[in-house]
């Protein structure tokens, strides 16, 4: 216990005086000489109340002992919860991709925090594809797709052969590779962390309902959603982030087919939130001058209502049920969220305080952080330096091109 104690206080001296925290970050906020940054070993991301509520009152350890407020963090939800003695730090971003950015590198850039050891612990709930999983469920991502990060007709102006309104940006087919690229399309974590991740969550005992049991059980009539009919799992899948809460057996099709176009084939279209892209992009960029690791995230999602309808059920109906898996949902973010927690915790001295070595590539499709994307047109760095300054400039131009032979012919 001591030397957890000595470990934990070697770490916060050692960040003030160590010299890669660039001089701008660390003297932005002057600090009396005894202030010490807080290291966590785990910081917990939920997106709005009930996933930050979830981890209060719990009987594991108390995030509410030391509340921190953060400039630049939401206004909603103005304070870092940390226990005494710092080991597990909780943030509410508020919900969608700017929240979520924002609020994650205000935290990543603030002096008040060492985070260049922390894990962390996305844990909130999820739409779900019925073809893939259930309400209930929780899954643990290795890619985060930015889906709705393309082109979009209104389906009812769609060319009559197209399946969908949505196509990659630079494309002209909703199946040809995007060529115009933001960078935060894609992002790939480490998946022997997740692996880990899912094997402490399967200790869990997950809550379930009569409610969330019987609005399952009507997805038993189509064959495709057979696993959305069976009852909740811990499992690997993927996750697609965008803004507009979408929902309907089209455009979940749709995403699931851009998921495996961004992925070049990879990943699998499981559940749908508004954030996860956008935390991954600051926690990107933030790594990027080592202020974080980002071989130590976790895309932890619990699954509270289906991305698209039953037969012959209303889209609308679907929608707004409030009575699907919400319940169980929170509930299991804590039940298979706390296990992860303490795994990592009992296991720091030995195992997760050097960090867990990926074997897959870690990171966005540029190739911010090094290595070599296994999805995308590989990286965009040569020798440290961008190669591609303005967005897809020569793509756009080959499409013109295209666009002009086309209505030629
Ligand atoms: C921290 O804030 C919560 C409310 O957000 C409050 O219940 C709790 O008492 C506060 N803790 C301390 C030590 O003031
Ligand atoms: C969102 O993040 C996921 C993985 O976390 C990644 O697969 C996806 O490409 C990202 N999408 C965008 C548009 O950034
Ligand atoms: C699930 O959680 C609810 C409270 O949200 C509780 O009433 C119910 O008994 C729990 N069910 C199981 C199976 O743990
Ligand atoms: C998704 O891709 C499949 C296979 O290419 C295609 O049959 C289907 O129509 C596509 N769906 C949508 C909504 O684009
Ligand atoms: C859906 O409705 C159609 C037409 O009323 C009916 O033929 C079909 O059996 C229904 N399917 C299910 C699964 O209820
Ligand atoms: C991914 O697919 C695109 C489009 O087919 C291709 O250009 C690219 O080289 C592929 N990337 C990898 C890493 O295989």
């Amino acid at each position: 216990m001591s030397l957890f104690v000595v470990i934990t206080l070697y770490f916060c001296s050692w960040a003030l005086a160590f010299p890669d925290i660039p001089t701008s970050i660390r003297t932005r906020e002057e600090q009396p000489n005894t202030f010490r940054p807080i290291c966590p070993k785990v910081f917990v991301i939920g997106m709005f109340t009930d996933e930050g509520e979830a981890w209060y009152g719990i009987p594991e350890f108390n995030v509410l002992a030391n509340n921190i407020t953060v400039p630049g963090i939401s206004p909603l939800f103005p304070q870092v919860h940390c226990t005494s003695d710092d080991d597990v730090c909780q943030v509410t971003t508020g919900e969608g991709e700017i929240n979520a950015a924002i609020t994650i590198s205000s935290i990543a850039y603030s002096s008040l925090f060492d985070l260049r050891h922390t894990y962390f612990l996305i844990a909130g709930v999820a739409g779900v594809n019925p073809k893939v999983s259930t309400i209930g469920a929780v899954t643990f991502a290795r890619y985060a797709i930015q889906v709705s990060l393309q082109y979009e007709i209104d389906a009812r102006e769609k060319p009559q052969d197209w399946n969908t309104g949505y196509f990659p940006q630079g494309s002209s087919l909703p199946t040809d590779y995007p060529s115009e690229l933001y960078g935060t399309e894609v992002f790939e974590v480490n998946q022997q962390l997740q692996e880990i991740a899912i094997s402490f969550a399967q200790t869990a005992t997950l809550n379930d309902t009569a409610d969330a049991r019987s609005y399952r059980a009507l997805y038993a009539s189509t064959q495709s959603f057979a696993p959305g009919a069976q009852g909740p799992t811990i499992m690997a899948c993927d996750t697609a982030t965008s803004d507009a809460y979408f929902t309907g057996g089209l455009l979940g099709d749709a995403f699931e087919n851009t998921t495996s176009l961004f992925t070049n084939g990879s990943g699998v279209y499981c559940t749908t939130q508004q954030e996860d892209n956008a935390t991954l992009e600051a926690l990107l960029r933030a790594a990027a001058t080592g202020l974080v690791d980002f071989s130590r995230i976790i895309i932890m999602r619990t699954a509270s209502d289906f991305d698209r309808p039953y037969a012959n059920q209303s889209i609308l109906n679907n929608l707004l049920d409030e009575f699907q898996g919400f319940g169980p949902s929170i509930e299991n973010i804590y039940l298979a969220g706390v296990k992860v927690i303490e795994g990592i915790l009992h296991g720091w001295l030995n195992r997760f305080e050097a960090g867990i070595k990926a074997n897959n590539y870690v990171g966005d499709i540029f190739g911010t952080l090094g290595g070599t994307p296994d999805f995308g047109p590989g990286s965009i760095f040569v020798d440290g330096k961008a190669k591609v300054q303005k967005r897809g400039l020569r793509d756009k131009k080959r499409l013109r091109r295209r666009q002009t032979l086309s209505s030629d012919s």
